[in-house]
């Protein structure tokens, strides 16, 4: 493993001043190829990568069980930072969006939602996620998954959003499985990682299902009788 410059046990002692409360699913902005909305939940607030996210993610998202399964990180701070620069020209140019993660109140990014259009305008998209593993089991993921479901789905208007990940991912296929992806098919040796070529499950979520699956969800209200 890597060493590390500084530990992350500090970096998460030293969050960040807390910034203005958003209430759930409040949406500050909609038009994201301008600017990204920030996303409320109860845990978590996702807003747009900033420089100063660098630091964070490279403590956060650069250890060995984190990057096991998923395409290799920038390997500096100053990588981050170049990484974080493309993402907004990206996000300018309409072909992809990236969300920081970070805990309620504070205003450090523990995490990354990316989703990139996998055909032109968006309707078909991709994506992926890493979380600093302090945060893994917390509720963190699932809670930043819905905020960024809706906005890819109600928002940017994709109809199917696709994932692939490493057979040997539990939690990576875990996670997916518990927002209702459904499996379509295996991508035999379609990953190259480390020198070798890992097989992948592709995954995807349609907009019909994910609509579907939220009405139910919504608690029933009872008629009132008068
Ligand atoms: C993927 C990731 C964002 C998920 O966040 P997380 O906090 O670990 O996810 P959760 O704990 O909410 O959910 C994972 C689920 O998989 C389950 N799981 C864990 N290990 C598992 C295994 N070996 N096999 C099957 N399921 C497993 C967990 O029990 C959990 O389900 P539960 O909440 O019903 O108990 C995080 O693990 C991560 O950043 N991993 C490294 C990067 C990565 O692999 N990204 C995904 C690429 S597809």
């Amino acid at each position: 493993m890597e060493n590390m410059p500084y530990r992350v046990e500090l970096e998460l002692q030293t969050l960040q001043a807390p910034i203005g409360e958003v209430t759930r699913g409040e949406v500050t902005s909609t038009d994201w190829q301008n600017g990204l909305p920030v996303l409320g939940g109860t845990q978590v607030t996702l807003r747009e990568l900033r420089a100063s996210d660098a630091p964070s993610l490279f403590a956060l998202l650069t250890t060995e069980e984190v990057t096991r399964f998923i395409s290799p990180p920038p390997t500096t701070v100053e990588g981050f930072e170049k990484f974080i620069a493309w993402t907004i020209r990206q996000r300018t140019a309409g072909t992809y969006v990236c969300f920081a993660v970070t805990p309620k109140g504070y205003d450090t990014a523990i995490g990354i939602f990316q989703i990139r259009e996998t055909e032109p305008g968006f309707g078909t998209a991709e994506w992926g996620f890493a979380i600093g593993s302090p945060f893994w089991g917390t509720g963190v993921f699932q809670e930043s998954a819905d905020l960024v479901l809706e906005f890819a789905f109600e928002t940017v208007g994709v109809h199917r959003l696709e994932a692939r990940s490493a057979v040997r991912n539990g939690r990576g296929n875990g996670a997916l499985r518990k927002l209702g992806a459904v499996q379509e098919g295996l991508l035999r040796k379609s990953f190259l990682r480390n020198g070798e070529y890992l097989d992948q499950v592709l995954y995807a979520i349609v907009e019909d299902d994910w609509r579907f699956s939220r009405e139910m969800a919504r608690p029933i209200h009872a008629p009132r009788i008068h």
